[in-house]
């Protein structure tokens, strides 16, 4: 059941029952990151399911890994999404790709294109993430693979590269570590009200 106390008691867990997650519950997951808001609705990420890749070399050293029965992964494209900023750009002015003022919003927003493409995995793989813990599934994110080997073994369309993985599935309670680390920081420490 979708609950906010799963989300407020979050922690990283990389130890996982085999049992998968019911597939409702994926399926609005997948439908919250999918509707995740990008920097000029450029939509320059897809989400890939890779669970059957978790004994490959490239990813099998990762402890979340080894008995995750899901693993997802997040993947960018920042060419597809500057086309689409340029289209939704265009709709804005109502004129055409090639306005000038297409290409002055792009060049101030877009400093560096690569960087802008793939910073909008972190949001996605975020409310994707989010919906998942708060439906009571534990999850890992996995930024540490081997990112050339995983573009060769994983069928990607054209043109994306891959990014961030979670892994995650339901928390084996009998792990000692699973919830065991500590806040780096307080909330006193995390927010600044305006005073
Ligand atoms: C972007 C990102 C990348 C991460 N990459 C890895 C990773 O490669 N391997 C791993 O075991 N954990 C990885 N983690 C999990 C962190 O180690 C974990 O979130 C951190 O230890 C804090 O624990 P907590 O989430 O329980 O607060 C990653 C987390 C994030 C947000």
């Amino acid at each position: 059941m979708f609950k906010l106390a799963n989300l407020l008691n979050r922690k990283t867990v990389k130890n996982f029952l085999p049992e998968k997650i019911p597939s409702e519950i994926l399926e609005q997951a997948i439908r919250v990151a999918w509707r995740t808001p990008t920097s000029l609705n450029s939509r320059p990420v897809i989400l890939l399911d890779i669970s059957s890749k978790k004994n490959e070399t490239w990813i099998a050293s990762q402890p979340a890994a080894q008995t995750a029965p899901h693993l997802f992964l997040f993947a960018w494209n920042a060419e597809d999404g500057e086309a689409n900023a340029r289209k939704f750009l265009a709709e804005r002015y109502d004129g055409e790709t090639s306005d000038d003022r297409v290409a002055t919003t792009l060049a101030r927003i877009i400093k560096n294109r690569d960087e802008w493409a793939r910073q909008q995995i972190y949001l996605t793989a975020g409310y994707f993430a989010a919906t998942l813990e708060a439906s009571g599934v534990a999850g890992c994110f996995i930024a540490g693979f081997e990112k050339g080997a995983a573009a060769e073994n994983v069928k990607l369309p054209e043109g994306y590269l891959p990014e961030l993985i979670f892994a995650c599935g339901f928390a084996n309670p009998d792990d000692p570590k699973t919830n065991k680390t500590e806040w780096a920081r307080s909330l006193a420490e995390f927010y600044f009200p305006e005073s």
